[in-house]
């Protein structure tokens, strides 16, 4: 009896194998080695995961992905609070926890107009540096930060989010105190401080047209200067039905035929519908937004699983498309519950891995979309 039954169990057990193994789970398939004839695979990550405390996360991290960069610990209020303090404990952990993985690793971000201190831009009166003031302290920091991560570190988000969303320079106050050349400036300090190391431009919504028209004229005119950038990155903080495909495609093609690198630097996808119209990733007017719209509190019904598994895959079909072009894909955390879409009571579910650390039927989609090899 038993004889009889055992090929069909056997069948069973192979089946099920079969199905953990498109589930990367224990020895399968993993986002890494699925993508590794197309581009690096990266995860942004946090404190409780890069000093192993994340007994959820750390594991997956290890497993998928060879590519992270820091969710917030190198940026400048996090690096430099205070003018002649610098905290790298949690950076040196994060460079460390990279390296122990054979991760490539990314620094985020030198030059930004959020998360930096007030102190950046006045004096002990309060009042607004000079352009000559200003310019001294970007240097600083950026020789001090980049040179203690020299040949470590090997590819820096140097400037983030400079433009507005019709394609003009950003008022920031790097703007306003130092002029447009700050951009300039922040790259050739980067330059110096670590030839070696790649340097991106980094920003949100560069698939609208106006902004990506904006941040070709910039890197336009960086290349004719002969500012040494290597990449754009795009952050993808996506939504379920923008921008399209044929938007992300072009987008993609438009940069590459500017002679740089392409990067998706923070892919998540929005599911909870935003209560007002919100075409920005600009963090207070995105909070301001989608507070209180809170669709999914008990969880993802399937047919959104199933839509955000077909969105992943629309989107990961156009990366792999421009596989030449494009050197990694990052997401923007771990699991669901690591997001930072989870704001002011927000229940978001835009990654690959549930709050449990299960893969989605969205990890599976990705996988699909990889070059075979
Ligand atoms: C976000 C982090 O994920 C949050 O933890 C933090 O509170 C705010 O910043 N664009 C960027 C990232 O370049 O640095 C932002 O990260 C998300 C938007």
């Amino acid at each position: 009896m038993k004889k009889h039954y055992l090929p069909a169990s056997l069948a069973l057990a192979a089946l099920l194998a079969g199905m953990a193994a498109n589930r990367g789970e224990a020895g399968s398939l993993t986002l890494k080695d699925a993508y590794k004839n197309d581009f690096l695979i990266g995860a942004a990550i946090n404190q409780s995961q890069f000093y192993e405390q994340d007994a959820r996360g750390v594991p997956i991290i290890e497993a998928q992905f060879n590519s992270t960069t820091p969710e917030n610990i190198l940026k400048w209020e996090s690096v430099h609070p205070e003018p002649d303090k610098y905290a790298f404990d949690a950076p040196d952990q994060y460079v460390a926890f990279g390296e122990k993985h054979h991760m490539f690793i990314i620094g985020h971000t030198l030059v930004w107009h959020n998360q930096t201190p007030r102190w950046v831009f006045q004096d002990t009166n309060g009042d607004p540096v000079t352009r000559d003031v200003l310019l001294q302290r970007m240097h600083d920091h950026i020789s001090t930060v980049m040179g203690r991560y020299k040949g470590r570190i090997k590819g820096w988000d140097v400037v983030n989010e400079a433009l507005n969303e019709n394609g003009t320079m950003r008022k920031s106050k790097w703007e306003t105190i130092i002029g447009d050349d700050y951009i300039e400036k922040a790259f050739q300090f980067a330059h110096e401080a670590d030839p070696d190391a790649q340097l991106h431009y980094n920003d949100y919504s560069l698939e609208d047209e106006p902004k990506r028209n904006g941040a070709i004229a910039l890197i336009t005119k960086l290349k004719s200067e002969g500012i040494p950038i290597t990449a754009i990155g795009l952050q993808c903080h996506v939504k379920m039905s923008r921008p399209t495909p044929e938007q992300e495609d072009a987008t993609i093609s438009a940069f590459a035929a500017l002679g740089v690198k392409v990067m998706i630097t923070e892919l998540d996808v929005d599911v909870v519908p935003a209560t007002q119209r919100n075409r920005t990733a600009d963090i207070q007017a995105n909070a301001q937004a989608t507070a209180g719209a809170n669709e999914f509190t008990n969880g993802l019904p399937e047919v959104q699983q199933e839509a955000l598994a077909k969105r992943y895959a629309e989107l990961f079909r156009v990366f792999v498309k421009h596989r030449a072009d494009i050197s990694r894909v990052t997401f923007w955390g771990v699991t669901d519950g690591d997001s930072w879409l989870n704001t002011r009571g927000r229940v978001d579910y835009p990654l690959l891995f549930d709050r449990a650390g299960k893969p989605k039927p969205a990890f599976d989609a990705v996988i699909q979309e990889a070059t075979p090899q």
